[in-house]
């Protein structure tokens, strides 16, 4: 088990140039659990994430790990406790996926930058557990956009932190691997007791998968807590403007959401024309 580390967020406002994004929102990650934010496009999400990892400066507040604002922290000291994966990370022409996988390790390395079996280990680990053991070898350019996807994955795994932040790790990903990333993470919460902070779109996941789920609109939280209070349909209403109907999910009880659109929605019951 590792340590449980705690990650809050105290006040922060973030802003890119003039343009405020995120104004004065306090986080409490919950320790040694799984937490997926939810939000529309464009309401601050990522933006939240690369503050809360130290990677975006908050014009006010404080993003505080263990009670120490990560901002005066070095850099290698935050990498070793939190890894994050970007919405869109860049690979280095060429690279070749164990590589990409190796630089997981780099925050557990001194000046000297020795190698040793435990960093072997850790990257046969990752490259097992995204199952890209098969594709180990190839340069990452050449890859899909899921088999990609999970070379990063891997690369946060390999990392061994004992927070992780995701910024929609299932994006690009077909139905079966979404769900493989997702137990995969759910595996090393329980086995290690990382605690697990991810962006996801799909609310019906997210509501199956998170202990705590935060709803995000226009750079607020509209709602946080557990699953079943948080995913209703007045949520859904103001924070995505849909209309839906929230049942529970057969196989887990949890919330279940079914969109309204305009097509393919029964006739009014009292059979009036539309
Ligand atoms: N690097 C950037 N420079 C300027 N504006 C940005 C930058 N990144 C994001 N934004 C803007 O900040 C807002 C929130 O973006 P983001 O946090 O990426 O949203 P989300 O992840 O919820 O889709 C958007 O309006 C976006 O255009
Ligand atoms: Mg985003």
């Amino acid at each position: 088990m590792t340590a449980h580390r705690t990650l809050t967020a105290e006040g922060i406002s973030l802003a890119y140039g003039d343009r405020i994004i995120v104004d004065t929102l306090d986080l409490t990650v919950p320790a040694g659990k799984v937490t997926a934010i939810v939000g529309a496009n464009a309401c601050g999400k990522s933006t939240l994430l690369k503050a809360m990892a130290r990677l975006l400066s908050p014009k006010a507040g404080q993003v505080l790990l263990d009670g120490k604002n990560i901002h005066r922290m070095p850099t290698k000291q935050v990498a070793r406790d939190l890894g994050l994966l970007p919405q869109s990370p860049i690979a280095p022409e060429g690279i070749a996926v164990s590589d990409l996988v190796s630089r997981g390790r780099t925050p557990h390395h001194g000046p000297l930058a020795r190698w040793t079996p435990a960093d072997d280990a850790a990257v046969a680990e990752a490259l097992e557990a995204t199952d890209i053991v098969a594709i180990a070898d190839r340069p990452v350019d050449e890859l899909s956009g899921g088999q990609r996807q999970r070379v990063w994955i891997a690369m946060a795994l390999a990392q061994q932190t004992d927070v992780l932040l995701l910024d929609e790790p299932t994006t690009f990903l077909d139905v079966s691997h979404q769900i493989d990333v997702l137990d995969l993470l759910t595996d090393l919460n329980h086995t290690r007791g990382t605690t697990i902070v991810m962006v996801l779109h799909d609310l019906n996941l997210a509501a199956r998968y998170a202990d705590h789920l935060v709803a995000m609109s226009a750079g607020r939280i509209f709602a946080s807590g557990e699953p079943e209070h948080v995913l209703t349909a007045e949520t859904v209403r103001e924070v995505f403007g849909l209309d839906s109907r929230v049942i529970p999910d057969p196989l887990t009880g949890r919330p279940l959401v079914l969109p309204i659109g305009r097509h393919h929605v029964p006739a009014p019951l009292d059979g009036a024309a539309r």
